[in-house]
């Protein structure tokens, strides 16, 4: 079998279905991927190198970027890039050039399933006719189905093998046929009816994450405003045993998924004369969060005088979410470029990103990740708690800054000094204390 798209989702299943015995081959245009494969090693924090090594060794494993691969495979699983443009219309050009690729390989028996998260449509009416322009046909010649991934980074408990894969294919053959190949390496395999359905239930499940963490950040922003802790009401809400979902608040939304994935619906709905207003309320409540951060941020500095400009704040934990190196669409950059923008002085702290280039950023120059140990060297007027990671030290966080806001409740225990986003300042019935007090008083 064959996967074309060695990242964050491409890797963990090419490794899920060598290790259920397919020989499976990894094609990436991605030249530090493919090397890194060939030499047993992995970019991927959920996928072990001693796994990739062993694979590799086995000879079950390999990565290559010559798509004449193809013509020895039986299976292409397509696990490519879908972004947004500007504009916020999908950007199709990765599906696009893989499928062409694949196309000037296919042979008749073979099977192509789409998983590329995208809008509902694409593999019958993008995939399908450029796989189909050298004569052969899906469902007769050769096979094709979609099958959505939902691998979430950095869990514990959920991995490619044990979450369910949805399948629909474009004949009852094709489902049929891709049923069979993720049950070799899959727990579970729910089929639907149609590529169409599968590629919905992805797009359901997203937009159903980024419009409750829309509401949650607006009743955090609410409880702000009525001095009431957004913390303690989601805790107790989510006693109650049936109909309540717990949803947090926080900086924004992040990664490759839910900010973008909801917008490919919200444009093939409006292609067809419906206008979805649930999407882009979530979004616009969603993408103000690091400006809620900032005005966080401004406040605490206010009680101590200080402005923003001038200000030396360093963010704690830039990737998009808890114990992950991904920073893409992190809401961390929106917030480092927006401080830095009010002429405060930024820096970071993250394990899981030691060097943030210049590009990857608003601010325009590289910055390195401090060292837990250095925080007391530097006079850092306020920290920002962004990302929650497990390994942070917080008591050394604390104790490193004269204020600290923290966006993710990481602290859980209140400190004076301490502001947090959906939030009173100090605990109930407590007095504000306008000046800072030393860690644990
Ligand atoms: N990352 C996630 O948590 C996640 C979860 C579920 C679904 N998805 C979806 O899965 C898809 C892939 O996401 P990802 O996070 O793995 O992306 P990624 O950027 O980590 O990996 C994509 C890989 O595809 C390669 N690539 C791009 N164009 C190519 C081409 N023409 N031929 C061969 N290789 C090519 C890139 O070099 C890269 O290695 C997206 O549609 C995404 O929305 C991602």
């Amino acid at each position: 079998m064959g996967i074309v798209g060695l990242g964050y989702v491409g890797l963990p299943l090419a490794v899920e279905f060598a290790r259920s015995g397919l020989i499976t081959t990894g094609i990436d245009l991605d030249l530090r991927k493919i090397s890194a494969i060939e030499q047993g090693n992995s970019y991927v924090p959920d996928v072990p190198a001693a796994d990739v090594a062993a694979l590799v060794t086995a000879g079950r494993l390999r990565a290559t970027r010559d798509f004449g691969v193809i013509a020895e495979l039986d299976t292409v699983n397509i696990c490519v890039p879908t972004p947004l443009r500007k504009t916020k219309d999908p950007d199709m050009s990765y599906i696009v050039a893989a499928a062409e690729s694949v196309a000037e390989h296919l042979h008749p028996g073979m099977l192509v399933v789409l998983e590329s998260t995208t809008y509902p449509g694409t593999t019958q009416e993008v995939v399908q006719p450029l796989l189909e322009r050298r004569g052969l046909k899906a469902g007769v010649d050769f096979f094709l189905a979609f099958s959505p991934e939902r691998v979430d980074p950095g869990n514990d408990h959920f991995n490619t093998r044990n979450v369910p894969k949805v399948v629909g294919g474009t004949t009852n053959t094709c489902r049929e046929l891709a049923r069979v190949l993720y049950s070799t390496a899959i727990e579970t395999v729910v089929t639907v009816s149609s590529p169409r359905v599968a590629e919905m239930v992805k797009l359901l499940e997203n937009t159903f994450r980024a419009v409750n963490i829309g509401l949650v950040n607006e009743i955090a922003l609410m409880c702000d405003k009525l001095g009431i802790d957004v913390w303690e009401v989601i805790d107790a809400a989510k006693t109650k045993p049936f109909g309540f979902m717990p949803f947090y608040p926080g900086p924004g939304l992040g990664g490759h998924c839910i900010p973008i994935d909801p917008f490919y619906l919200s444009w093939k709905a409006k292609q067809n004369g419906f206008e979805p207003r649930f999407i882009e309320l979530a979004g616009h409540v969603n993408s103000s969060m690091p400006h809620a951060v900032l005005d966080k941020i401004t406040e605490a500095l206010n009680t101590q005088t200080k402005s923003v400009s001038g200000s030396q704040v360093l963010v704690a934990g830039i990737a998009y979410k808890r114990d992950i190196d991904d920073i893409r669409e992190s809401p961390a950059l929106d917030v480092m470029g927006l401080l830095h923008e009010r002429g405060a002085r930024v820096s970071y702290t993250d394990p899981y990103v030691p060097v943030l280039s210049a590009r990857s950023w608003p601010g325009g120059c590289e910055l390195r990740s401090v060292p837990t140990e250095d925080l007391p060297l530097m006079s850092i007027d306020c920290i920002a708690i962004l990302t929650d990671h497990r390994v942070f030290d917080y008591e050394a966080l604390v104790g490193a800054a004269p204020l600290i806001v923290d966006t993710r409740n990481a602290l859980k225990r209140q400190f004076p000094h301490v502001f947090r986003l959906g939030a009173p300042r100090t605990t109930r019935g407590a007095r504000p204390v306008l000046e800072p007090l030393a860690l644990g008083a």
